[in-house]
């Protein structure tokens, strides 16, 4: 793998095809999720040596409350066991750990975790790796209405926007990943994503690795990024 050049800053990835790649070898959907966790391990590992900023993965949106109670519960286990392991990646790399979305609704056990984990890591800053949990693009920029309500803000102005978004601490994403083939947003992050270039590589989402990421920012280098002006 050559050096890469102009990277990113932020790439958000919607993980997607936990459930058909369990499916297709017979196995149950929540193994699938289970891999998709190594899955994020390998991609924040990249993430540190592409020399990524930030790294948002979407792990549980708005609308995930439609699956199966067993689903949903093996999901947030497996979640919290990732969180609690001593050894975890973030506090041995110095990474930060953030979070957007509700968490009003989850278990007890995997928001203390979740809490406890952001809370040691808040001084780092090499990668800040945040779990989109119970997000969803259309609720962030609700809740941002009603707080800029809330302060009886009259007139606002875009960065005005921007900082009421649960993202006021990140940069845009300069690129947005949807694994699996499916070549749709399903309510991420709608309003930072206007500039976004998107990629739908296949790969399932347990499949999916460095060499995965490698490709797509070296065809990321090649895009012609020109925000409505002309070259
Ligand atoms: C993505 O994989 C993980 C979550 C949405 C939590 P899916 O569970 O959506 O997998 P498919 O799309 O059914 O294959
Ligand atoms: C998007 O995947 C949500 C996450 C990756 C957390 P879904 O599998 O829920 O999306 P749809 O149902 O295919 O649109
Ligand atoms: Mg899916």
């Amino acid at each position: 793998m050559k050096e890469l050049k102009n990277v990113p800053t932020h790439i958000g990835i919607i993980m997607d095809g936990n459930g058909r790649w369990a499916t297709k070898r017979g196995l149950p959907r929540n193994y699938g999720h289970k891999k998709g966790i190594d899955a994020i391990e390998r991609t924040i590992y990249a993430c540190l040596k592409f020399n990524i900023k930030y790294c948002t993965f979407f792990a549980f949106s708005t609308e995930n409350w439609k699956r199966s109670k067993e689903e949903i519960d093996g999901i947030f286990s497996l979640l919290r066991d990732y969180l609690k392991k001593e050894d975890n990646i973030f506090l041995k790399n110095k990474i930060k750990l953030e979070s957007i979305g509700v968490l009003d609704p989850f278990p007890d056990d995997l928001v203390a975790e979740l809490t406890s984990l952001k809370n040691k890591t808040k001084n780092y800053d090499k990668l800040i790796v945040t779990f989109a949990l119970n997000y969803g693009g259309r609720d962030d920029i609700i809740r941002a209405i009603n707080n800029l309500l809330e302060k009886k803000e009259k007139k606002i102005t875009e960065k005005d926007f921007l900082l009421a978004l649960d993202t006021k601490n990140m940069p845009e994403p300069e690129i947005v990943i949807r694994t699996s083939g499916e070549m749709r947003i399903s309510n991420f992050m709608l309003y930072q994503m206007a500039y976004s270039e998107l990629f739908f590589p296949k790969t399932y989402w347990p499949d999916f690795d460095e060499k995965h990421l490698y490709k797509i920012l070296k065809k990321y280098q090649k895009r012609d990024r020109r925000f409505g002006g002309v070259r």
